[in-house]
């Protein structure tokens, strides 16, 4: 029995329709989920196929359609309209189905993906050091948190790689600043983010009022860049206390990384760079700037991609592209995922284009490269969000208060909990609450941050789904059961469900890895936030309709087995949406 039965379904038909002398290896059935009216999955891919051969589709769906069932024991099949293939999972296989795979355990290294075997680089949250996370690196952390994990779930060898911005322009000011203030970072052990935050924004007012200062600045950046030790000194320490202010953050949101390789862990292997893009003469000099175009593009024909600066500086996209040949030299990367906002999208058209070229030119192997880009988070009025005094809004204090807001949901849904619990409680809820409607949000477009929606109990919400989970939980507890060592393998001889409600469960717990294929298709965690609200609101019929404490063992155990199911993969999909999950709340 296999895990992934769409998967099953179209290698299948296709192997049955390649007997048959109408089709050829180029025909794809396209398989998809069906109207339930009809069966379960459909074959759209027949007629266009056979109009194009000019064969009767009618007449070889039908063909198709017999030897089918002559060789398949898990589906039935019927011919619908001009030459469609409808396809019903019996009750046993649905029910063999769920006896293998209703544990959390039963589904690892069962899902095969785009992804299996390969090796995928994953490049998120990677923000720039200086000062502390702010809302706007809210978003490429969990989103691409999701997509590592799902990623991995789908049989991908996973390295998560931080690139931080760890050798900017920023440096130049915060150095100038540092000397000439009166604060003594340098000999202060206790010297804080805030305080740097506060140098640089100091900075970047006197570098703009005074000609003097910006030349100071420009100086001090220069005197890095040449490796000069007292500044590479404050440089590091400024490092050091922003990673261990993000640090904070990932801990607490259950985030890690495999790699911190910043752009500053490429400053010595962009003048490789610089050689090969003019070896292969794919960059040109322009006005003392080395720049890329690409003549088959309607704007980067036109629109530079600069890749050194006219003073001789390395830039973001010289280390991404130094970054990109030695992801592939030392992790062998088959695939780059990188997870920014939209403002960064031409820059990763250019960047891509780019490296496609050079790595042709130079016969190196090239991986494939996604940019996963998301819209901007919005207030409840549709503007960016900010503060009330127009300040970016700190990532912890936002984490803060959605715990807060959470620990009042609890407060009054469950006054029984003790303190303790009710704090634990809340802390999951209200930072699933943030991850969640992040990732409900198809990631594309800009979303509204709207508290009041997301830390609900109503709704496609983490408080909902947590709370169905732990609902499962009270009902193995009221029975006594232990629901992870639950055995079913003697349901394998049960012929039917006895219900329209258990059967209606039964189809959507087998449609969990087509939701999986859809998020990782398309690196959208959304289709699997949906999948996982219907999933909780099949289950709800079921059980307000179907009773679990009842007489009749077998009857009693099929019950258990689709509670049992629905737990596992609401637990796992949160997992692998990278929330935490709760036993009661
Ligand atoms: N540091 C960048 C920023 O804050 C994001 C880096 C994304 N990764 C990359 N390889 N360019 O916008």
């Amino acid at each position: 029995m296999e895990f992934f039965l769409e998967a099953y379904l179209t290698k299948f038909v296709k192997e049955t329709a390649l007997i048959l002398p109408a089709f050829d290896a180029k025909f794809d059935p396209e398989i998809r989920p069906a109207d339930e009216r009809f069966g379960d999955f459909q074959a759209n891919g027949l007629l266009a196929y056979l109009g194009k051969k000019k064969e009767n589709p009618r007449l070889w769906a039908q063909r198709l359609a017999d030897l089918f069932a002559a060789r398949d024991r898990l589906f039935d099949v019927s011919v619908a309209g001009p030459g469609f293939l409808n396809f019903s999972l019996k009750d046993t296989t649905l029910m063999q189905w769920l006896c293998k795979f209703h544990t959390a355990s039963s589904y690892q290294g069962a899902y095969e993906s785009i992804f299996s075997n390969r090796t995928v680089v994953i490049d998120y949250s990677s923000p720039n050091t200086a000062k502390r996370m702010h809302v706007g690196h809210l978003r490429s952390m969990v989103i691409g948190e999701a997509l590592q994990r799902l990623i991995r779930f789908g049989g991908g060898h996973v390295i998560r790689d931080n690139h931080i911005g760890d050798w900017g322009t920023q440096f130049g000011i915060l150095l100038m600043q540092i000397k000439a203030s009166s604060y003594a970072f340098k000999e202060n052990p206790e010297a804080t983010i805030e305080a740097l935050e506060h140098l640089y924004q100091v900075g970047v007012v006197k570098t703009k009022e005074e000609a003097a200062a910006l030349d100071r600045a420009r100086q001090e950046l220069v005197k890095l860049q040449q490796g000069d030790a007292e500044n590479v000194t404050i440089w590091e320490r400024i490092n050091r206390l922003s990673y261990q202010s993000f640090d904070r953050i990932y801990q607490r949101m259950n985030v890690a990384f495999d790699h911190v390789l910043g752009e500053s862990f490429y400053r010595d292997k962009v003048e490789d760079v610089y050689g090969e893009l003019k070896k292969y003469h794919l960059a040109v000099v322009d006005q003392g700037a080395l720049v890329v175009f690409h003549a088959e593009h309607p704007r980067f024909s036109k629109q530079a991609f600069l890749v050194r600066k006219s003073d001789g500086a390395s830039n973001y996209a010289s280390t991404d592209l130094a970054t990109i040949k030695y992801r592939v030299k030392e992790f062998h990367a088959d695939d780059i995922v990188y997870v920014t906002d939209c403002r960064q999208c031409d820059h990763f058209e250019q960047l891509f284009l780019t490296a496609k070229k050079w790595f042709q030119a130079a016969n190196y192997a090239l991986p494939n490269l996604y940019h996963v880009y998301f819209g901007t988070i919005l207030d409840a009025q549709g503007k960016a969000i900010k503060t009330r005094e127009g300040k970016p809004i700190q990532l912890q204090a936002l984490l803060n208060e959605a715990v807060e807001r959470a620990y009042d949901l609890i407060r009054a849904k469950s006054p029984e909990l003790s303190e303790v619990e009710k704090r634990k409680v809340a802390e999951v809820v209200g930072l699933g609450a943030i991850k969640y409607a992040d990732l409900l949000q198809e990631r594309t477009g800009n979303y509204r941050f709207e508290w009041d929606k997301m830390i609900n109990f109503d709704g496609n919400t983490a408080p909902y789904l947590l709370y169905a989970i732990a609902r499962i939980h009270a009902i193995f507890r009221k029975l006594n059961l232990m629901v992870y060592d639950l055995k079913f393998s003697t349901l394998d001889n049960v012929q039917a469900f006895s219900t329209a409600t258990e059967r209606a469960l039964a189809k959507k717990l087998i449609a969990f890895p087509s939701a999986l294929n859809l998020a990782l298709k398309e690196l959208k965690p959304h289709w699997l936030c949906h999948y996982l609200f219907d999933l909780a609101g099949t289950f709800s019929a079921f059980y307000n309709a179907d009773r679990v404490a009842i007489e009749d063992v077998c009857l009693q155990q099929i019950r258990l087995l689709l509670c049992g199911a629905t737990l596992s993969t609401l637990e796992t999909g949160l997992h692998l949406l990278g929330l935490e999950t709760l036993e009661r709340m």
